[in-house]
């Protein structure tokens, strides 16, 4: 790579790339056409839980402007869009009558893609349950999981004919951990030994929603998408060594081991105690269905010190407006592991982005920062492909800027940035350098398809 963020490398010609969003950040439309609330628009309302007291009643009003929204999605000539549905729009109680007006909006969506020769990737679940099913004990309950498999199996029915992808959960970690032990984000709960149960009903329901679909003769690939970013011990002493490997146990290995080995880590189960989950019989066979892609989401590395003296950027990294490291060869080194300790599976990038303080100036942004973000990190994955991964696609997080969970609006993710009191949406040069990238590949793919 030079200093305008050229790529050499030529991937395959099947490699998909894409951009990524999810419902409750962009479409708005809280109340409207027979949607349920969902527990992050009960979470908006915790004084104090989203930074700028912001709310997703109407974030990047998407549900209204989706047409123009796919029209700039092709402009950047993108194989493929990562969306996900809002469970309450499609369900409004989670149980019961289906919610025909909800359901039409996605018929529109995923035709939408098609028609402008975009592939539908879907999510069924990044974080928006109905509340309905929280008042019932959320993912802490059992029950919960039968509900998320007839969620399934109804948008499998649906769209799993015109989807190239159904993935289950987005970032299960993040819905257990930060939802149910720091509380930071929607339910709020703080509770270890209930997060350690939630993670275990999420990936029972991935793994029986996967079951079923397949039973159903889905025809859209069938995987899930985890954040899995890789643990370094803050210095080479023996107890930070061990505290990072616990830490990759409980973020790395707690989501993949199951699934491939058919077990918890040890060194997470060592650590949990007493509030280890209870598992069934049965269930980790259940869980460990066949995946036909992992997505995995990168944005920075961990670095763990057993005194929890560690200060990002302390090594020299850059650090983005999230105050995460700007870290490629993690991705590069993260993607080589999985190949060798969970083999045989496509890996796809599915998200990858940072967060950056932009100044829109006559409706340029001059986001050099995120450019080269980006840059570096399709770099990294071509590096890991060069030594032997089997990489499928990149997605970049995100399409465009948009409700930030609880940081609310003050974070800016997108490639196209969003002027939230006009609904105004202005490519980055980012954007446009994505745009460029790819129209180069396409060249070079039509030429000699050699892979990276
Ligand atoms: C991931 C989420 C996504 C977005 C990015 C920045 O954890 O999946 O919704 O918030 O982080």
């Amino acid at each position: 790579m030079n200093s305008n963020n050229d790529i050499d490398s030529t991937f395959p010609p099947d490699f998909l790339w894409g951009v990524a969003t999810s419902a409750f950040q962009i479409e708005g439309a809280a109340a409207e056409d027979g949607k349920g609330r969902s527990i992050w628009d009960d979470f908006c309302r915790v004084p104090g839980a989203i930074v700028d007291g912001s709310n997703g009643d109407v974030a990047c009003d998407h549900y209204h402007r989706w047409a123009a929204d796919l029209d700039m999605i092709k402009g950047l000539g993108v194989d493929a869009y990562r969306f996900s549905i809002s469970w309450p729009r499609v369900r409004p109680t989670g149980e019961g009558a289906w919610n025909e007006a909800g359901l039409a909006f996605y018929e529109k969506l995923v035709d939408g893609l098609i028609e402008r020769g975009i592939k539908p990737c879907i999510t069924l679940y990044h974080w928006d349950l109905p509340s309905a099913l929280q008042a019932k004990g959320g993912w802490a309950n059992r029950e919960t999981v039968h509900r998320f498999v007839e969620y399934a199996l109804e948008i499998g029915r649906r769209f799993g004919d015109r989807a190239e992808s159904i993935t289950t959960h987005n970032e299960p970690w993040i819905v257990a951990t930060l939802g149910h032990e720091t509380g930071t984000f929607a339910p709020g709960i703080k509770n270890r030994a209930m997060a350690a149960q939630v993670s275990h009903h999420l990936l029972l329901s991935h793994g029986l929603a996967l079951q079923a679909l397949r039973e159903r003769g889905c025809k859209a690939q069938l995987g899930i998408v985890l954040n899995l970013s890789p643990t370094y011990p803050a210095t080479d002493s023996a107890e930070d060594h061990k505290a990072a490997k616990v830490a990759d146990a409980h973020l790395l290995r707690w989501y993949l081991d199951p699934i491939f080995h058919g077990r918890y880590p040890q060194e997470a189960l060592d650590d949990l105690g007493a509030d280890a989950p209870k598992v069934e019989p049965g269930d980790f066979a259940l869980i460990g269905q066949k995946l036909d892609y992992l997505g995995i989401n990168y944005y920075s590395r961990s670095v763990i010190s057993a005194k929890g003296q560690w200060k990002a950027g302390s090594q020299g990294h850059a650090l983005t407006d999230m105050g995460w490291e700007v870290y490629p060869q993690g991705l590069t080194e993260l993607l080589l592991r999985l190949h060798r300790d969970y083999p045989g599976v496509p890996l796809y990038i599915t998200e990858n982005g940072a967060a950056f303080k932009d100044q829109i100036t006559n409706g340029l942004v001059h986001d050099a920062d995120r450019t080269r973000y980006i840059a570096e990190h399709i770099e990294a994955v071509a590096q890991a492909m060069k030594q032997g991964a089997r990489i499928g696609g990149y997605m970049v997080w995100s399409l465009m800027d948009n409700f930030e969970w609880a940081s609310g609006y003050e974070k800016r993710f997108g490639i196209v940035h969003v002027d939230y009191e006009s609904q105004a949406r202005h490519l980055k040069d980012s954007a446009r350098w994505y745009r460029d990238f790819l129209k180069r590949q396409r060249m070079l793919r039509s030429g000699a398809a050699q892979p990276a």
